[in-house]
């Protein structure tokens, strides 16, 4: 129900002052200040230097990547110490509870890798598992989403494990060191987290683990200012510091995840929680990260690299910009070229939709979804006017055809998918540079707190689909025990001439594909510097009857050219929570300058900024 909430966007000092949490520290604040790291800078959206660099969506986070950066970590242990920061900071979105997808550019031996840290489905999971036995129909998205049923077993603790153990300087106790600094001194809170306390909070308010952590004694959002503190992660940091992962996959902490998955522990009354969850400590002995080969294209004479299956995006901005090499974009005029964008998604969704899964269970035809010859063969459908949604999938598999004719589709069976995460980027001396989109999933995943451990768990077990799109049809996306659900997380790092030249990652569910899209194209083919790249306004188009355009765009020349000329159709990117549902997701990115100098960029407005910072500023 989150989405219905009506929420003010204006946030007040002024809220009671005695509505303490129970188990967090508030305090009344002075000015907003960041505490627990090394001095507090100022949030900026892009920073120049050298020495190494981080962009996320938090100043703490950040300012932690910096700490693990000037202590002789690299750019993957200023990663896992961003990560975990952020799981103090912006809980709703991080945190030890969820997964994500890791693409490492590693200097040493000039290679890309990726680490594969999605969360499983429980062995116990079934493909009609979101299908309510009442009325035989999928359960509501919202509703589902509400669920313990939702939670896959957490896999952010063995991704940031694998990630240091494998190409890290420092070790895993080292790189939490910043985060159980944060937890311990407390961070102050601002608009942006009392925003996204707002939108799950009957959800928080379900569980008295969620509302003594996040919410006042009266089950309110706390008054921004507060300065938060989160003994309990601290504690768990220290733990895992202290014995490793296996305190959670085989350990106390493990036991704590699954007993709250499996027998919730809900407020008296409350409506929300109806399903448990189906976890075992099996499931959670079972999980392993994966280093897994990146997917590759190359574009106007860059390597780009990104994350394959279960990972669609590596595919789906792989083939779209398969489809947009046949075209000069920067001769076209813009609206030609934004319609070829629109065009060259919308097909590649199509796609994207019919054919990524999780690859250990179903056969996914990566090579030809990444193939320039099937690329040719989605072209050739575009002509001067958008094609109508839900277009057909093509066929990936070779010898492919040399212009099939284009027919529409039965009714997409992908799920919603919530659209709020977080992309890290980081860069350190040595030239090494991770992206890194990880989240619990939809605001605040589950809602529901480990007791005792302080922090949320994940609900991205509905990125599955519910059902096939018709009875008995082929699904690539249906659960299954073990079996990971396909994301549109997966951050790109482009080489030139084997060097890398950018990076770029974003939040914001199936409009991650389309955000990393358009700042490519922004950026590559019409020439805007990489931060205006990303702030400019954004479309995206995934298949639909209408393209979701963000306010700015929406009411642009272009969009109405857009219209006129080719009969695209847009839908204006608003909703009841705002500005969150006001535009597709919030980005990261980073440059190597010509003079090597790092350029890290943060969001400059969508969900109040976020924060670059570099090791040595030279401006
Ligand atoms: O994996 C995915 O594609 C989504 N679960 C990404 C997370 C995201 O944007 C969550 N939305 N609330």
């Amino acid at each position: 129900m989150r989405r219905l909430l009506a929420v003010s966007v204006t946030f007040a000092l002024a809220a009671s002052l005695a509505a303490l949490p129970l188990a967090a520290s508030a305090a009344p604040g002075g000015p907003a200040a960041a505490v627990g790291v090394t001095a507090a800078s100022i949030k900026e959206p892009v920073a120049v230097g050298t020495g190494g660099a981080v962009a996320s969506m938090d100043l703490n986070a950040s300012q932690a990547g910096i700490d693990a950066l000037k202590h002789g970590g690299n750019a993957i242990d200023a990663a896992v110490a961003t990560a975990s920061a952020l799981g103090v900071t912006i809980p709703f979105v991080a945190g030890p509870g969820g997964g994500g997808f890791m693409v490492i550019y590693l200097a040493r031996t000039h290679q890309v890798i990726t680490i594969n840290g999605r969360e499983t489905c429980p062995g116990a999971c079934t493909s009609s598992m979101f299908v309510d036995p009442k009325t035989g129909q999928p359960y509501g998205y919202d509703y589902a989403s509400d669920q313990p049923l939702a939670t896959g077993v957490p896999s952010m603790v063995a991704t940031w494990a694998k990630a240091v153990s494998r190409y890290g300087n420092k070790s895993l106790a080292a790189d939490l060191q910043p985060a159980i600094r944060i937890a311990d001194s407390g961070f102050r809170v601002n608009a942006d987290f009392r925003q996204l306390t707002e939108s799950d909070l009957p959800e928080l308010q379900a569980y008295p683990a969620s509302r003594s952590l996040l919410l006042t004694r009266a089950g309110n959002p706390l008054p921004v200012g507060y300065l938060l503190r989160n003994p309990d992660l601290a504690r768990t940091y220290r733990l895992l510091a202290r014995y490793g992962p296996s305190y959670l996959y085989d350990g106390p902490l493990g036991r704590a995840i699954v007993g709250a998955d499996d027998h919730p522990v809900t407020t008296p009354g409350q409506t929300v929680v109806a399903l448990p969850g189906i976890m075992t400590m099996n499931d959670l002995r079972a999980y392993t990260a994966r280093v897994q080969s990146p997917t590759h294209v190359r574009y106007r004479g860059l390597d780009i690299y990104s994350m394959a299956p279960p990972s669609s995006s590596g595919s789906t901005v792989g083939e779209a910009l398969n489809i947009l090499s046949g075209y000069n974009l920067s001769a076209e005029p813009r609206a030609t070229a934004l319609f070829h964008y629109l065009e060259a998604s919308r097909l590649s969704y199509a796609d994207r939709d019919a054919y990524v899964g999780d690859p250990r269970y179903v056969s996914v035809p990566l090579s030809g979804l990444l193939s320039p010859a099937f690329a040719a063969t989605r072209r050739c459908l575009i002509h001067d006017q958008a094609l109508v949604s839900p277009v057909a999938a093509g066929d990936p598999y070779p010898p492919y055809q040399s212009c099939p004719g284009q027919s529409s589709s039965p009714a997409a069976s992908a799920s919603p998918e919530g659209s709020h995460t977080n992309n890290i980027v980081t860069a350190d001396k040595w030239g090494d540079i991770v992206a890194y989109t990880n989240t619990i999933n939809f605001f605040g995943g589950s809602g529901e707190t480990v007791p005792g451990y302080g922090f949320l768990l994940n609900n991205e077990m509905t990125d599955f689909d519910f059902a096939p799109p018709a009875a008995g049809a082929y699904d690539p996306n249906l659960p299954a025990g073990g079996k990971q659900p396909r994301s549109s997380m997966g951050p790109v790092i482009a080489l030139r001439n084997g060097k890398p030249v950018f990076t770029v990652g974003a939040a914001g569910g199936s409009t991650i594909i389309t955000t990393i899209l358009q700042i490519i194209i922004n950026h590559v083919d019409f020439g805007m510097s990489l931060p205006a790249a990303l702030a400019a306004p954004r479309v995206s188009q995934t298949n639909s009857p209408t393209s979701l355009a963000e306010p700015a765009f929406y009411n642009s020349a272009l969009a109405k050219q857009l219209t006129s000329e080719f009969g695209e159709q847009f839908t204006e990117a608003t909703g009841p929570i705002l500005p969150l549902d006001h535009y597709p997701g919030d980005a990261t990115a980073l440059q190597v300058l010509r003079d090597g100098r790092l350029e890290a960029i943060a969001e400059p407005v969508r969900l109040g900024g976020g924060s670059a910072l570099v090791v040595n500023p030279s401006r």
